[in-house]
């Protein structure tokens, strides 16, 4: 939510990393030139009933090398580490109607649905959901 401090990032990555170290999480990083300008997600640890899946989370670009394909890489390679892990089934959410839905539709994704006011926008106004899965 705003306003979103740079200490406020790292501490959600300082979350992010602690569950990497612990096997629950992996995170896949593109760089260019050197530098990080993306980043995915994929949360392997879920209940038992549900081994096969995973989902896919906070897929980043960089606004400096958005339309470039850096999203499709990322997610192409969480997918293949899903595969990895013994993951069959992957599931996400996204807002709806925001770049990303194109994306995954492009990437052979399944729409269920949209959820409305599931999140909250940055300024506070609710924000609807659509939530996609895809079996590898
Ligand atoms: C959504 C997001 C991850 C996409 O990242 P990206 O790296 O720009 O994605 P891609 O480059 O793979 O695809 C974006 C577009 O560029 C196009 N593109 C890819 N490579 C291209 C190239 N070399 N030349 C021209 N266009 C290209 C794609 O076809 C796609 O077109 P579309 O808008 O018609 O669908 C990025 O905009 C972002 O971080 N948004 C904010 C966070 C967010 O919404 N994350 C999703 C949470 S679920």
């Amino acid at each position: 939510m705003a306003p979103f401090s740079h200490e406020q990032a790292r501490g959600a990555f300082d979350v992010v990393a602690e569950e990497v170290d612990q096997g629950r999480r992996l995170l896949l990083a593109a760089f260019l030139n050197g530098a990080v300008v993306g980043t995915v997600q994929v949360v392997v640890a879920l209940p038992p009933n549900q081994p096969h899946r995973a989902e896919i989370a906070k897929l980043l670009v960089h606004r400096s090398a958005r339309r470039r394909g850096v999203a499709e890489l990322l997610m192409e390679h969480a997918e293949a580490e899903a595969r990895v892990e013994g993951k069959t089934l992957l599931v996400l959410d996204t807002v709806t109607g925001d770049d990303a839905e194109r994306l995954y539709k492009r990437l052979g994704w399944t729409r269920v649905g949209v959820i409305p006011g599931y999140a909250l926008y940055p300024d506070g106004r609710p924000c609807d959901t659509t939530v996609f899965w895809k079996s590898l």
